[in-house]
Order: C-alpha cells, then structure tokens, then sequence
C-alpha cells in the first residue's frame, strides 16, 4: 500500500492495485540513475561496452542472489509482456511436442494470447476456475487430474 498525491486529480490517495504497478522504492532508483549515467554497448568489445557489460552482469548476481537462483536463469527483458510471452514460447519450444498447461481466465493479456496461440498447436489448455476472490478454485485444481503440464498463474495474486 502506497500513500501518495495523485498527479492528475490532484487529491490524496491510496494506492492499493500493487498487481498492476508499484511506486519505485528510493534505493532502485538510486541504482537506476547510477545506471543511466554509464553509456556503453554491453555486446561491445570496447572500455564503456565491458563497463556496461561487467555493471550488467552484477545486476544479474544481485538479482539471483536475492530470489535465491542462478544468475544464468536471469533474464532481462524491456517488459512484462515481453517476460511473459519469453516464458510461455519458451517452454513451448523446450518440449518437443505439445503438451498441457493449466493457467486461470483472469491472467494478464499477454499470457491468455500467447496461450490461445499454442492453443491453435495443438495444446491443451485449460482453465481453472476462479473463485469471488481471485483465487483458484482448490477443488477444480484437485477435480481434474494433470500428470506432466506447465501452469502459468500470476503467483502474487494467490
Ligand atoms: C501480470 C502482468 N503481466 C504483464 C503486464 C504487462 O506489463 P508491461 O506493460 O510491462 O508489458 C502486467 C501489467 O499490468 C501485469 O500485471
């Protein structure tokens, strides 16, 4: 929760929908602006390009230090979409053929389209259900019975 002045209606408010977005904390921007400051091209062989590259890649230490992963599974894309869509084809093409993947009908856009089009490839898709408050629906999860599938869920909303 995120108190704050709302810009465009001028009035205080309360920002609840943490899903969607949340306000920078200082300390990332402290390192964002840091970041800004370094000019280079991190695929180039030149001083600023390793400069970058070499900032680039303690970022990537940080990150998987933090979520307690291997920096190699860290990967750094322009948007959430972009992550999304990277990890729904990505599984996809990890397995040599169509499989199952369980996700909810209240995931963001880029998820429910990518699924639609490994839907058309031959994927089953299903969709559990959702109860009054976002969340899935235990009993549908326990009803059907999945033996090897990939499930694609938002895990902050639960
Ligand atoms: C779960 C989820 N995925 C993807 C997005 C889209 O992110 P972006 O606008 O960075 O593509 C959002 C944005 O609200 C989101 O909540």
């Amino acid at each position: 929760m995120s108190r704050f002045i709302d810009k465009t209606v001028g009035r205080r408010g309360v920002y609840l929908d943490y899903a969607a977005a949340t306000p920078l904390d200082p300390r990332v921007r402290k390192e964002m602006n840091k970041a800004t400051e370094l000019f280079g091209n991190p695929s180039s062989f030149n001083d600023s390009g390793m400069v970058a590259r070499r900032r680039m890649e303690e970022s990537r230490n940080i990150i998987a230090r933090f979520i307690n992963a291997r920096s190699d599974e860290i990967v750094f894309t322009s948007s959430g979409s972009e992550a999304n869509n990277l990890a729904v084809f990505g599984v996809s093409d990890l397995l040599l053929k169509p499989g199952e993947i369980i996700t909810t009908p209240i995931e963001h856009s880029s998820v429910l389209k990518s699924l639609q089009i490994l839907g058309k490839r031959s994927w089953k898709i299903t969709y559990l259900k959702i109860d009054g408050d976002g969340l899935v629906d235990l009993r549908d999860l326990e009803k059907n019975k999945f033996r090897s599938c990939a499930c694609f869920h938002n895990l902050c909303q639960q």
